[in-house]
Protein backbone atom coordinates (compact mmCIF):
# COMPACT_ATOMS: atom_id res chain seq x y z
CA UNK A 1 0.00 0.00 0.00
CA UNK A 2 1.38 3.44 -1.25
CA UNK A 3 0.41 5.86 1.91
CA UNK A 4 0.58 9.53 0.91
CA UNK A 5 2.03 11.45 3.56
CA UNK A 6 2.84 15.00 3.76
CA UNK A 7 5.52 16.09 5.30
CA UNK A 8 5.68 20.36 5.80
CA UNK A 9 8.13 20.44 8.36
CA UNK A 10 5.32 22.75 10.95
CA UNK A 11 4.92 20.15 13.61
CA UNK A 12 7.39 17.23 14.46
CA UNK A 13 8.11 14.83 11.74
CA UNK A 14 6.87 11.66 14.15
CA UNK A 15 3.91 13.84 14.98
CA UNK A 16 2.69 14.35 11.54
CA UNK A 17 3.36 10.94 10.56
CA UNK A 18 1.33 9.96 13.03
CA UNK A 19 -1.64 12.45 12.53
CA UNK A 20 -1.73 11.22 9.29
CA UNK A 21 -1.91 7.93 9.62
CA UNK A 22 -4.40 7.59 12.50
CA UNK A 23 -6.76 9.85 10.46
CA UNK A 24 -6.11 7.59 7.10
CA UNK A 25 -7.16 4.80 10.01
CA UNK A 26 -10.09 6.62 11.09
CA UNK A 27 -11.88 7.79 7.88
CA UNK A 28 -11.27 4.01 6.54
CA UNK A 29 -8.74 5.06 4.24
CA UNK A 30 -6.45 2.41 5.41
CA UNK A 31 -8.89 -0.72 6.62
CA UNK A 32 -8.47 -3.07 9.34
CA UNK A 33 -5.76 -5.65 8.23
CA UNK A 34 -4.01 -3.40 5.85
CA UNK A 35 -0.53 -3.62 5.71
CA UNK A 36 1.68 -0.71 6.30
CA UNK A 37 4.91 -0.29 4.82
CA UNK A 38 7.94 -1.37 6.25
CA UNK A 39 9.37 1.43 8.66
CA UNK A 40 12.64 1.74 6.83
CA UNK A 41 11.13 1.58 3.11
CA UNK A 42 8.38 4.96 4.38
CA UNK A 43 11.53 6.59 5.89
CA UNK A 44 13.53 6.04 2.93
CA UNK A 45 10.19 7.69 0.68
CA UNK A 46 9.74 10.77 3.28
CA UNK A 47 13.68 11.03 3.55
CA UNK A 48 13.37 10.34 7.49
CA UNK A 49 14.98 8.51 9.87
CA UNK A 50 13.84 4.77 10.29
CA UNK A 51 13.56 5.81 13.81
CA UNK A 52 11.29 8.57 13.31
CA UNK A 53 8.90 6.19 11.52
CA UNK A 54 9.20 3.77 14.04
CA UNK A 55 7.99 6.13 16.53
CA UNK A 56 5.07 6.82 15.14
CA UNK A 57 4.53 3.20 14.26
CA UNK A 58 5.06 2.23 18.02
CA UNK A 59 2.76 5.01 19.26
CA UNK A 60 -0.41 4.02 16.79
CA UNK A 61 0.36 0.73 18.57
CA UNK A 62 0.09 1.68 22.10
CA UNK A 63 -3.03 3.00 20.69
CA UNK A 64 -4.75 0.68 19.63
CA UNK A 65 -4.38 0.92 16.23
CA UNK A 66 -1.90 -1.37 14.50
CA UNK A 67 -0.65 -4.83 15.52
CA UNK A 68 2.98 -6.34 14.77
CA UNK A 69 2.93 -9.65 13.60
CA UNK A 70 6.67 -10.97 14.17
CA UNK A 71 7.91 -11.60 10.58
CA UNK A 72 5.12 -10.19 8.46
CA UNK A 73 4.89 -6.62 9.42
CA UNK A 74 2.71 -3.88 11.16
CA UNK A 75 -1.28 -3.98 10.33
CA UNK A 76 -3.99 -1.76 10.90
CA UNK A 77 -6.19 -3.70 13.87
CA UNK A 78 -9.57 -4.80 13.09
CA UNK A 79 -12.08 -2.33 14.44
CA UNK A 80 -9.42 0.59 14.64
CA UNK A 81 -11.27 2.43 12.00
CA UNK A 82 -14.49 3.10 10.12
CA UNK A 83 -16.35 0.81 7.47
CA UNK A 84 -17.70 3.81 5.69
CA UNK A 85 -15.46 6.48 4.15
CA UNK A 86 -16.27 10.23 5.38
CA UNK A 87 -18.63 11.92 3.72
CA UNK A 88 -17.45 14.79 1.94
CA UNK A 89 -17.98 18.21 2.11
CA UNK A 90 -20.13 20.57 -0.29
CA UNK A 91 -18.03 22.08 -2.67
CA UNK A 92 -19.72 25.40 -4.79
CA UNK A 93 -18.50 23.67 -7.92
CA UNK A 94 -21.28 23.10 -10.63
CA UNK A 95 -21.43 21.45 -13.67
CA UNK A 96 -22.31 23.83 -17.04
CA UNK A 97 -26.23 24.82 -17.92
CA UNK A 98 -25.87 21.94 -20.32
CA UNK A 99 -26.30 19.78 -17.67
CA UNK A 100 -28.91 20.33 -15.32
CA UNK A 101 -31.60 18.81 -17.00
CA UNK A 102 -30.03 15.54 -17.65
CA UNK A 103 -31.68 12.62 -16.29
CA UNK A 104 -29.93 9.94 -13.77
CA UNK A 105 -28.02 7.03 -15.95
CA UNK A 106 -30.44 4.02 -15.58
CA UNK A 107 -29.41 1.78 -13.44
CA UNK A 108 -29.28 -1.45 -15.13
CA UNK A 109 -25.99 -2.47 -13.55
CA UNK A 110 -28.04 -2.71 -9.96
CA UNK A 111 -29.00 -6.24 -8.87
CA UNK A 112 -31.18 -7.98 -11.97
CA UNK A 113 -35.00 -8.45 -10.65
CA UNK A 114 -36.70 -11.78 -10.92
CA UNK A 115 -38.03 -11.07 -14.58
CA UNK A 116 -35.96 -8.31 -16.32
CA UNK A 117 -37.88 -7.49 -19.36
CA UNK A 118 -35.77 -3.50 -20.01
CA UNK A 119 -35.22 -3.36 -23.71
CA UNK A 120 -31.77 -3.28 -24.72
CA UNK A 121 -29.72 -6.58 -23.02
CA UNK A 122 -28.74 -9.26 -24.84
CA UNK A 123 -28.09 -13.16 -23.12
CA UNK A 124 -25.04 -12.77 -21.78
CA UNK A 125 -25.31 -16.29 -20.59
CA UNK A 126 -24.93 -17.75 -24.16
CA UNK A 127 -21.44 -15.82 -24.94
CA UNK A 128 -18.93 -18.52 -25.92
CA UNK A 129 -16.54 -17.76 -23.23
CA UNK A 130 -14.18 -20.57 -23.57
CA UNK A 131 -13.66 -19.24 -27.26
CA UNK A 132 -13.35 -15.90 -26.19
CA UNK A 133 -10.86 -17.01 -23.00
CA UNK A 134 -8.65 -18.30 -25.86
CA UNK A 135 -8.86 -15.30 -28.36
CA UNK A 136 -7.99 -13.10 -25.15
CA UNK A 137 -5.20 -14.96 -23.93
CA UNK A 138 -3.53 -15.28 -27.53
CA UNK A 139 -3.36 -11.48 -27.46
CA UNK A 140 -1.70 -11.75 -23.88
CA UNK A 141 0.50 -14.08 -24.69
CA UNK A 142 2.55 -10.88 -26.11
CA UNK A 143 4.01 -11.91 -29.36
CA UNK A 144 1.80 -8.87 -31.00
CA UNK A 145 3.18 -6.60 -29.28
CA UNK A 146 1.82 -3.68 -31.13
CA UNK A 147 -1.70 -4.93 -29.64
CA UNK A 148 -0.44 -4.28 -26.20
CA UNK A 149 0.69 -0.37 -26.58
CA UNK A 150 -1.06 2.71 -27.87
CA UNK A 151 -2.78 2.13 -30.97
CA UNK A 152 -4.49 3.53 -34.07
CA UNK A 153 -7.44 5.85 -32.99
CA UNK A 154 -9.74 4.45 -35.71
CA UNK A 155 -9.05 1.27 -34.11
CA UNK A 156 -7.28 -2.35 -34.79
CA UNK A 157 -6.60 -2.35 -38.55
CA UNK A 158 -7.86 -6.17 -38.70
CA UNK A 159 -10.95 -5.59 -36.74
CA UNK A 160 -11.80 -2.80 -39.33
CA UNK A 161 -11.20 -5.07 -41.87
CA UNK A 162 -13.57 -7.38 -40.80
CA UNK A 163 -16.44 -4.99 -39.70
CA UNK A 164 -16.19 -3.66 -43.02
CA UNK A 165 -16.73 -7.10 -44.62
CA UNK A 166 -19.37 -8.07 -42.23
CA UNK A 167 -21.72 -4.97 -43.02
CA UNK A 168 -21.08 -5.46 -46.43
CA UNK A 169 -22.10 -8.76 -46.79
CA UNK A 170 -24.82 -8.79 -44.45
CA UNK A 171 -26.69 -5.25 -44.73
CA UNK A 172 -25.33 -4.70 -48.09
CA UNK A 173 -23.16 -1.10 -46.49
CA UNK A 174 -20.18 -0.63 -48.72
CA UNK A 175 -17.44 0.42 -46.81
CA UNK A 176 -13.67 0.61 -47.00
CA UNK A 177 -12.17 -0.60 -44.40
CA UNK A 178 -10.49 3.05 -44.20
CA UNK A 179 -14.20 4.37 -43.81
CA UNK A 180 -14.59 2.26 -40.38
CA UNK A 181 -13.85 3.70 -37.02
CA UNK A 182 -13.98 1.92 -34.06
CA UNK A 183 -15.68 3.51 -30.76
CA UNK A 184 -16.45 2.79 -27.43
CA UNK A 185 -20.29 1.76 -28.39
CA UNK A 186 -22.54 3.25 -30.95
CA UNK A 187 -22.95 6.17 -27.98
CA UNK A 188 -19.90 7.14 -28.80
CA UNK A 189 -20.30 6.95 -32.32
CA UNK A 190 -23.04 9.29 -32.11
CA UNK A 191 -21.10 11.63 -30.16
CA UNK A 192 -18.20 11.61 -32.04
CA UNK A 193 -20.13 12.35 -35.18
CA UNK A 194 -22.20 15.10 -33.54
CA UNK A 195 -18.75 16.71 -32.56
CA UNK A 196 -17.42 17.03 -36.09
CA UNK A 197 -21.00 18.08 -37.49
CA UNK A 198 -22.24 20.43 -34.84
CA UNK A 199 -21.86 23.87 -33.79
CA UNK A 200 -23.74 24.75 -30.41
CA UNK A 201 -26.75 26.35 -31.38
CA UNK A 202 -27.74 23.70 -34.44
CA UNK A 203 -30.87 21.83 -34.71
CA UNK A 204 -30.70 18.08 -34.32
CA UNK A 205 -33.61 16.19 -35.43
CA UNK A 206 -34.66 12.91 -33.32
CA UNK A 207 -37.10 10.42 -33.53
CA UNK A 208 -40.33 10.52 -30.89
CA UNK A 209 -40.51 8.17 -29.49
CA UNK A 210 -36.98 7.23 -29.25
CA UNK A 211 -33.57 6.05 -27.76
CA UNK A 212 -32.90 8.88 -25.21
CA UNK A 213 -29.37 8.81 -24.54
CA UNK A 214 -28.44 10.85 -27.78
CA UNK A 215 -31.14 13.06 -27.37
CA UNK A 216 -29.73 14.01 -24.44
CA UNK A 217 -25.94 13.91 -25.43
CA UNK A 218 -27.14 16.57 -28.44
CA UNK A 219 -28.61 18.68 -26.12
CA UNK A 220 -25.12 18.54 -23.37
CA UNK A 221 -23.48 19.36 -26.52
CA UNK A 222 -25.57 22.94 -27.15
CA UNK A 223 -27.77 21.25 -30.19
CA UNK A 224 -31.25 22.45 -29.90
CA UNK A 225 -33.45 19.60 -30.61
CA UNK A 226 -36.40 18.93 -32.94
CA UNK A 227 -38.75 15.59 -31.47
CA UNK A 228 -39.78 14.47 -34.98
CA UNK A 229 -42.93 12.18 -34.82
CA UNK A 230 -42.78 8.85 -36.40
CA UNK A 231 -45.58 6.78 -37.44
CA UNK A 232 -46.01 3.27 -39.06
CA UNK A 233 -43.79 4.24 -41.79
CA UNK A 234 -40.98 5.88 -39.56
CA UNK A 235 -39.70 9.26 -39.20
CA UNK A 236 -42.32 11.47 -40.59
CA UNK A 237 -39.94 13.42 -42.97
CA UNK A 238 -42.31 16.11 -43.76
CA UNK A 239 -42.41 17.21 -40.05
CA UNK A 240 -38.71 18.28 -39.73
CA UNK A 241 -37.91 21.80 -39.58
CA UNK A 242 -35.66 23.28 -42.61
CA UNK A 243 -32.49 23.93 -40.18
CA UNK A 244 -31.58 20.46 -38.74
CA UNK A 245 -27.86 19.95 -39.91
CA UNK A 246 -28.46 16.47 -38.44
CA UNK A 247 -30.93 13.64 -38.48
CA UNK A 248 -30.89 11.02 -36.21
CA UNK A 249 -32.79 7.79 -36.84
CA UNK A 250 -32.86 3.88 -36.42
CA UNK A 251 -34.84 2.89 -39.41
CA UNK A 252 -34.07 -0.64 -39.44
CA UNK A 253 -35.84 -1.19 -36.17
CA UNK A 254 -37.41 1.43 -34.45
CA UNK A 255 -36.27 2.22 -31.12
CA UNK A 256 -38.88 1.57 -29.06
CA UNK A 257 -41.94 0.99 -31.86
CA UNK A 258 -39.67 -2.09 -33.71
CA UNK A 259 -41.69 -0.84 -37.03
CA UNK A 260 -38.95 -0.81 -39.76
CA UNK A 261 -38.90 2.75 -42.00
CA UNK A 262 -40.94 2.35 -45.17
CA UNK A 263 -38.83 2.69 -48.41
CA UNK A 264 -40.73 5.37 -49.79
CA UNK A 265 -39.31 7.25 -46.34
CA UNK A 266 -36.03 6.25 -46.55
CA UNK A 267 -35.55 7.83 -49.95
CA UNK A 268 -37.65 10.87 -48.74
CA UNK A 269 -35.13 11.22 -45.82
CA UNK A 270 -31.97 11.12 -48.54
CA UNK A 271 -33.95 13.68 -50.26
CA UNK A 272 -34.99 15.90 -47.51
CA UNK A 273 -31.45 15.27 -46.14
CA UNK A 274 -29.39 16.82 -49.98
CA UNK A 275 -31.90 19.89 -50.09
CA UNK A 276 -31.30 20.92 -47.00
CA UNK A 277 -27.47 20.27 -46.73
CA UNK A 278 -27.88 18.21 -43.91
CA UNK A 279 -26.47 14.85 -42.17
CA UNK A 280 -28.02 11.40 -41.06
CA UNK A 281 -26.90 9.60 -38.50
CA UNK A 282 -28.29 5.93 -39.23
CA UNK A 283 -28.26 4.02 -35.66
CA UNK A 284 -28.18 0.22 -36.63
CA UNK A 285 -28.17 -1.44 -33.72
CA UNK A 286 -29.55 -4.97 -33.60
CA UNK A 287 -30.41 -5.96 -37.15
CA UNK A 288 -28.20 -8.55 -37.17
CA UNK A 289 -31.05 -10.33 -35.80
CA UNK A 290 -34.00 -10.35 -38.19
CA UNK A 291 -36.50 -13.19 -38.00
CA UNK A 292 -39.07 -12.83 -41.12
CA UNK A 293 -38.66 -10.73 -44.26
CA UNK A 294 -36.51 -9.46 -46.45
CA UNK A 295 -34.43 -6.27 -44.94
CA UNK A 296 -34.99 -2.78 -46.56
CA UNK A 297 -31.50 -1.38 -47.70
CA UNK A 298 -29.81 0.25 -44.93
CA UNK A 299 -29.94 4.31 -45.94
CA UNK A 300 -26.39 4.38 -46.23
CA UNK A 301 -26.49 2.17 -49.35
CA UNK A 302 -29.37 3.93 -50.74
CA UNK A 303 -27.28 7.44 -50.10
CA UNK A 304 -25.37 8.33 -53.23
CA UNK A 305 -24.52 11.72 -51.78
CA UNK A 306 -22.03 10.71 -49.04
CA UNK A 307 -24.96 12.24 -46.77
CA UNK A 308 -24.97 9.27 -44.25
CA UNK A 309 -22.92 8.36 -41.10
CA UNK A 310 -23.77 4.83 -40.34
CA UNK A 311 -23.53 3.09 -36.79
CA UNK A 312 -23.18 -0.21 -35.50
CA UNK A 313 -22.59 -2.32 -32.12
CA UNK A 314 -21.32 -5.15 -30.68
CA UNK A 315 -22.84 -4.52 -27.41
CA UNK A 316 -26.24 -6.92 -28.67
CA UNK A 317 -24.33 -9.68 -30.81
CA UNK A 318 -21.80 -9.97 -28.37
CA UNK A 319 -21.41 -8.26 -24.93
CA UNK A 320 -22.49 -4.44 -23.60
CA UNK A 321 -19.61 -4.91 -21.18
CA UNK A 322 -17.13 -4.97 -24.60
CA UNK A 323 -17.49 -1.44 -25.16
CA UNK A 324 -17.56 -1.71 -28.85
CA UNK A 325 -18.92 -0.16 -31.57
CA UNK A 326 -18.41 1.27 -35.24
CA UNK A 327 -18.50 4.57 -36.54
CA UNK A 328 -18.77 4.39 -40.96
CA UNK A 329 -18.49 7.99 -42.35
CA UNK A 330 -17.75 9.30 -45.75
CA UNK A 331 -14.83 10.01 -46.76
CA UNK A 332 -14.94 13.85 -45.93
CA UNK A 333 -15.16 13.47 -42.29
CA UNK A 334 -12.92 10.74 -41.77
CA UNK A 335 -9.76 12.90 -40.85
CA UNK A 336 -11.97 14.61 -38.88
CA UNK A 337 -14.14 11.46 -36.66
CA UNK A 338 -9.90 10.14 -36.01
CA UNK A 339 -9.24 13.45 -34.65
CA UNK A 340 -12.43 13.66 -32.20
CA UNK A 341 -11.65 10.00 -31.11
CA UNK A 342 -7.72 10.65 -30.44
CA UNK A 343 -9.05 14.01 -28.41
CA UNK A 344 -11.77 11.66 -26.56
CA UNK A 345 -9.73 8.77 -25.82
CA UNK A 346 -6.97 8.03 -28.14
CA UNK A 347 -9.09 4.75 -29.26
CA UNK A 348 -11.09 1.88 -27.84
CA UNK A 349 -9.44 -1.28 -26.18
CA UNK A 350 -6.79 -2.89 -28.00
CA UNK A 351 -6.68 -6.56 -26.80
CA UNK A 352 -10.45 -6.54 -27.39
CA UNK A 353 -10.32 -5.25 -30.70
CA UNK A 354 -7.91 -8.02 -32.05
CA UNK A 355 -10.01 -10.82 -30.11
CA UNK A 356 -13.17 -9.71 -31.93
CA UNK A 357 -11.55 -9.35 -34.94
CA UNK A 358 -10.28 -12.79 -35.01
CA UNK A 359 -13.56 -14.28 -34.30
CA UNK A 360 -14.80 -12.56 -37.11
CA UNK A 361 -12.27 -13.77 -39.12
CA UNK A 362 -12.30 -17.34 -37.98
CA UNK A 363 -16.03 -17.65 -38.86
CA UNK A 364 -16.53 -17.83 -34.38
CA UNK A 365 -18.84 -14.70 -34.98
CA UNK A 366 -21.06 -15.29 -38.10
CA UNK A 367 -21.81 -18.59 -36.22
CA UNK A 368 -22.57 -16.82 -32.49
CA UNK A 369 -24.99 -14.19 -34.65
CA UNK A 370 -26.90 -17.64 -36.44
CA UNK A 371 -27.34 -19.34 -33.23
CA UNK A 372 -28.19 -16.13 -31.14
CA UNK A 373 -30.65 -15.41 -33.96
CA UNK A 374 -32.55 -18.96 -33.70
CA UNK A 375 -32.82 -18.17 -29.76
CA UNK A 376 -34.19 -14.83 -29.89
CA UNK A 377 -36.51 -15.69 -32.97
CA UNK A 378 -37.99 -18.39 -30.36
CA UNK A 379 -38.54 -15.86 -28.08
CA UNK A 380 -39.64 -13.04 -30.24
CA UNK A 381 -42.07 -15.69 -31.09
CA UNK A 382 -43.39 -16.79 -27.96
CA UNK A 383 -43.83 -13.44 -26.25
CA UNK A 384 -45.25 -12.00 -29.63
CA UNK A 385 -48.41 -15.43 -29.29
CA UNK A 386 -48.60 -14.34 -25.27
CA UNK A 387 -49.25 -10.74 -25.64
CA UNK A 388 -51.50 -11.69 -28.86
CA UNK A 389 -53.21 -14.32 -26.61
CA UNK A 390 -53.95 -13.46 -22.74
CA UNK A 391 -53.67 -9.40 -23.18
CA UNK A 392 -55.56 -8.60 -26.53
CA UNK A 393 -57.87 -6.96 -24.29
CA UNK A 394 -55.90 -4.34 -23.16
CA UNK A 395 -52.51 -4.42 -25.52
CA UNK A 396 -52.37 -4.41 -29.32
CA UNK A 397 -48.71 -5.87 -30.46
CA UNK A 398 -46.71 -3.47 -32.99
CA UNK A 399 -45.75 -5.60 -35.99
CA UNK A 400 -41.69 -6.00 -35.87
CA UNK A 401 -39.26 -8.05 -37.76
CA UNK A 402 -36.08 -7.89 -36.04
CA UNK A 403 -34.08 -7.17 -32.91
CA UNK A 404 -34.56 -7.82 -29.50
CA UNK A 405 -37.97 -5.91 -28.14
CA UNK A 406 -41.20 -6.36 -29.38
CA UNK A 407 -43.88 -3.07 -28.40
CA UNK A 408 -47.37 -2.82 -27.77
CA UNK A 409 -50.02 0.19 -27.62
CA UNK A 410 -52.37 0.02 -24.28
CA UNK A 411 -55.43 0.89 -24.32
CA UNK A 412 -54.68 2.06 -20.50
CA UNK A 413 -52.01 4.22 -18.91
CA UNK A 414 -49.24 1.80 -18.66
CA UNK A 415 -46.81 4.57 -16.13
CA UNK A 416 -48.91 2.68 -13.22
CA UNK A 417 -49.26 -1.19 -14.40
CA UNK A 418 -45.15 -0.84 -14.87
CA UNK A 419 -44.88 0.39 -11.31
CA UNK A 420 -46.80 -2.18 -9.79
CA UNK A 421 -45.12 -4.73 -11.94
CA UNK A 422 -41.85 -3.45 -10.95
CA UNK A 423 -42.27 -3.64 -7.35
CA UNK A 424 -43.50 -7.62 -8.31
CA UNK A 425 -40.24 -8.20 -9.54
CA UNK A 426 -40.92 -7.95 -13.63
CA UNK A 427 -39.51 -4.78 -15.09
CA UNK A 428 -40.07 -3.48 -18.37
CA UNK A 429 -40.65 0.02 -19.64
CA UNK A 430 -43.57 2.37 -21.06
CA UNK A 431 -43.70 3.69 -24.21
CA UNK A 432 -43.86 6.61 -22.43
CA UNK A 433 -40.70 6.56 -21.11
CA UNK A 434 -39.40 7.27 -24.94
CA UNK A 435 -41.57 10.37 -25.52
CA UNK A 436 -40.99 13.77 -25.23
CA UNK A 437 -42.84 14.93 -23.30
CA UNK A 438 -43.10 11.60 -21.13
CA UNK A 439 -45.99 9.55 -21.51
CA UNK A 440 -47.43 11.05 -24.77
CA UNK A 441 -48.32 7.74 -26.20
CA UNK A 442 -49.42 4.80 -23.68
CA UNK A 443 -47.68 0.96 -24.16
CA UNK A 444 -45.20 -1.26 -23.20
CA UNK A 445 -41.63 -2.45 -24.70
CA UNK A 446 -41.22 -5.90 -23.95
CA UNK A 447 -37.35 -6.62 -24.34
CA UNK A 448 -36.56 -10.39 -24.63
CA UNK A 449 -33.02 -10.36 -24.62
CA UNK A 450 -32.34 -11.32 -21.17
CA UNK A 451 -35.59 -13.45 -20.59
CA UNK A 452 -34.48 -17.24 -20.96
CA UNK A 453 -37.09 -19.01 -22.72
CA UNK A 454 -38.89 -20.60 -19.84
CA UNK A 455 -39.12 -17.44 -17.50
CA UNK A 456 -41.31 -15.38 -20.49
CA UNK A 457 -44.25 -16.99 -20.09
CA UNK A 458 -44.51 -16.53 -15.89
CA UNK A 459 -42.99 -13.08 -16.12
CA UNK A 460 -45.65 -11.88 -18.69
CA UNK A 461 -48.04 -13.40 -16.24
CA UNK A 462 -46.59 -11.36 -13.11
CA UNK A 463 -48.03 -8.44 -15.68
CA UNK A 464 -50.85 -9.72 -15.88
CA UNK A 465 -51.91 -8.79 -12.73
CA UNK A 466 -51.75 -5.46 -12.97
CA UNK A 467 -53.11 -5.16 -16.24
C1 LIG B 1 -31.38 2.51 -30.28
C2 LIG B 1 -30.15 1.95 -29.65
N1 LIG B 1 -28.95 2.27 -30.17
C3 LIG B 1 -27.81 1.76 -29.65
C4 LIG B 1 -27.83 0.91 -28.58
C5 LIG B 1 -26.56 0.27 -28.11
O1 LIG B 1 -25.73 1.13 -27.51
P1 LIG B 1 -24.19 0.78 -27.24
O2 LIG B 1 -23.60 0.25 -28.50
O3 LIG B 1 -23.63 2.11 -26.85
O4 LIG B 1 -24.16 -0.23 -26.15
C6 LIG B 1 -29.03 0.59 -27.98
C7 LIG B 1 -29.05 -0.27 -26.79
O5 LIG B 1 -30.00 -0.43 -26.08
C8 LIG B 1 -30.22 1.10 -28.54
O6 LIG B 1 -31.40 0.77 -28.03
Amino acid sequence: MDIHITIDGGRGLREEIYRQLRAAILDGRLRAGEALPPTRELARRLAVSRNTVSGAYDRLAGEGFLAARAGAGTFVRAGAGRAEPPVRETSALRPAQAWAGVPEPPTRFAAAPEYDFRAGAPDVGLFPFDTWRRLIAEQLRGSRPQVLTYGDPRGHQGLREAIARHVGLSRDVRADPDDVLVTNGSQQAVDLAARVLLRPGDRVAVENPGYPPPRQLFSTLGARLACVPVDEEGLVVDELPDDCRLVYVTPSHQFPLGTPMSLARRMALIEWAQRHDAAILEDDYDTEFRYTGRPLEPLHSLDTAGRVLYIGSFSKVLLPALRLGFLVSPPGLREAVTKAKYLTDWHSASVEQAAVAQFMDEGGFARHVRRMRREYQARQQLVSSIVARDFADVLTLIPAAAGLHVSAYSSVPTRPVARAARNAGMWLYTLGDFTEPRDAVQGLVFGFGAVPRAAIEPGLHRLRDFL
